[in-house]
């Protein structure tokens, strides 16, 4: 370990007097690492990991958090790092509300073949969760081994999207792993951040959430609501391609009835992709249309760039015939038989087996928006559940001198969800402040607002 023991009170003193600021997180770069990990044949899987920088805290007092992106496919040593919780932002810049001053990141490029993971050949792509699962546990097996300063620290597990249906299989097979010996590892708890944990509750709830919002009129709720049922029969049906279909339908319905409403903002416009359809995008098949449309905003131009320039260079190990997202799409359409498939059950295992569960959500967000997640909430077998639903959210303020109302909260033994305001999908992303203060609470950093008052 190369971090010097610093002195608390002397480094806010000196920090105090040379920006005039009361807290100024040190802009001096913390311990860094990075690598592959085989995990299956033809299957190389990225990691980054960023030690916690506190002027407080050595890291060894910190929780370690793991973050995992949604698509299947979007990046999060690339987006979450760099667009949503990492120390800087996609300008390099430091970010003011970065999680690293209250814990260790750990960012994970999976499934393999997105971000800089990548696959030797096509049959290596993952094809379901239970893939998924099993590779993440020879990824953090091998990371725990190595890294033997984290198996006390608490490790939670943070995702977004698709991330938070990865998370839950995860987190499950992870506790077992943590009983069963196999795997030297703290695990503290998981957090499902707009997650796809029922699909068929968010296709459900787009029309009535659009139309209460006057984002549909009576004849787009028709149309909307006649789709969402055809998804649902086949959902019933357990025809899983036909109903990722459907999906990618439904959302075509939702963009004609909306003037193309942004899913994963629904205050914002979705500005369709610039019309330079070459004749190879005519030609693609619907599934490769979907995926790129929802991988879309996880590759901007801009994001490319810098991970494909500056940050590979940076690293040093990316091999040279590899690009940063270059089998991104292939990591979607590769999962076309899984996407739509509910991961409720296992939630439910989860909370049956004591690992703490926290949901929260966006209200802003369409794709996966706040009231289908409630749907699925009250689907769950959990033998508390009851008790949860009697409970009264509480506000919670991230400006402790504001009175405006940044997030709702319940929680109940090991679940808590977490209503965040003025956030769209990415919660972090839109309301920074919150996403930290929320990752602080889950993580039992911080007690909620309102019991100290
Ligand atoms: C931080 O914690 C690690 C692991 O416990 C320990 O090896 C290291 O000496 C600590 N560093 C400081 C500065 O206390
Ligand atoms: C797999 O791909 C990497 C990166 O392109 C390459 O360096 C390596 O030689 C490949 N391995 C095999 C067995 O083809
Ligand atoms: C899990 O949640 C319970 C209830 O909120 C809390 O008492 C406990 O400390 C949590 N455990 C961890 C490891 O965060």
């Amino acid at each position: 370990m190369e971090l010097v023991r610093r002195s608390c009170p002397v480094l806010l003193l000196v920090l105090g007097l040379s920006s005039g600021a009361v807290i100024n997180w040190p802009t001096k770069e913390g311990k860094e690492v990075w690598d592959y990990v085989t995990v299956r044949k033809d299957a190389h899987m990225f990691w980054w990991l960023y030690y916690a920088t506190n002027p407080c805290k050595n890291f060894s007092e910190l929780p370690l958090v793991m973050w995992l992106q949604g698509g299947p496919g979007g990046s999060s040593t690339g987006f979450g790092n760099f667009e949503e919780i990492g120390p800087l932002d996609s300008n390099l810049k430091p970010r003011k509300t970065t999680w690293l001053q209250s814990a260790s990141l750990l960012f994970v490029d999976n499934p393999v073949g997105t971000g800089f993971s990548y696959v030797n050949s096509s049959g290596a792509y993952a094809k379901d969760l239970a893939m998924v699962v099993s590779d993440m546990m020879v990824l953090l097996k091998d990371f725990f081994s190595c890294h033997k300063e984290f198996q006390a620290v608490p490790f939670y597990i943070f995702s977004e999207s698709y991330g938070g249906k990865m998370a839950a299989g995860i987190s499950l097979e992870l506790h077992k792993a943590v009983q069963q010996g196999t795997i030297p590892c703290n695990f503290a708890g998981v957090a499902l951040g707009d997650s796809w944990i029922s699909p068929i509750d968010s296709v459900l709830s787009w029309g009535p959430y659009l139309y209460s919002m006057s984002l549909l009129d009576d004849q787009g709720l028709k149309d909307v609501s006649k789709i969402a049922e055809q998804v649902l029969d086949a959902v019933n049906q357990e025809h899983y391609v036909e109903a990722t279909k459907l999906w990618g339908k439904a959302e075509w319905v939702i963009e004609q009835n909306t003037d193309n409403v942004n899913f994963y903002n629904i205050l914002t416009k979705d500005t369709p992709q610039s019309p330079k359809k070459s004749s190879l995008e005519f030609s693609q098949s619907y599934l490769v249309r979907l995926g790129q449309r929802h991988l879309r905003l996880l590759h901007q131009d801009a994001l490319s760039q810098l991970m494909n320039g500056p940050i590979r260079k940076k690293l040093k190990i990316i091999p040279e015939d590899r690009s940063w997202g270059g089998q991104a799409t292939e990591v979607f359409t590769h999962m076309e038989g899984d996407f739509m498939k509910p991961v409720i059950s296992i939630v439910d295992k989860l909370l049956e087996a004591g690992v703490n569960v926290t949901v929260y959500n966006g209200q802003l967000d369409l794709i996966v928006d706040t009231m289908g997640q409630e749907a699925w909430v009250r689907k769950l077998t959990w033998a508390e559940l009851p008790k949860f639903n009697q409970l009264k959210w509480k506000p919670l303020y991230s400006d402790p001198e504001s009175s405006e109302t940044s997030a709702f909260v319940k929680s109940y033994k090991n679940l808590a969800f977490y209503w965040i305001l003025r956030a769209g999908h990415m919660v972090p992303s839109d309301q920074g402040p919150m996403a930290l203060k929320l990752m602080r609470m889950v993580t039992k950093q911080e007690e909620d607002a309102l019991s100290r008052r």
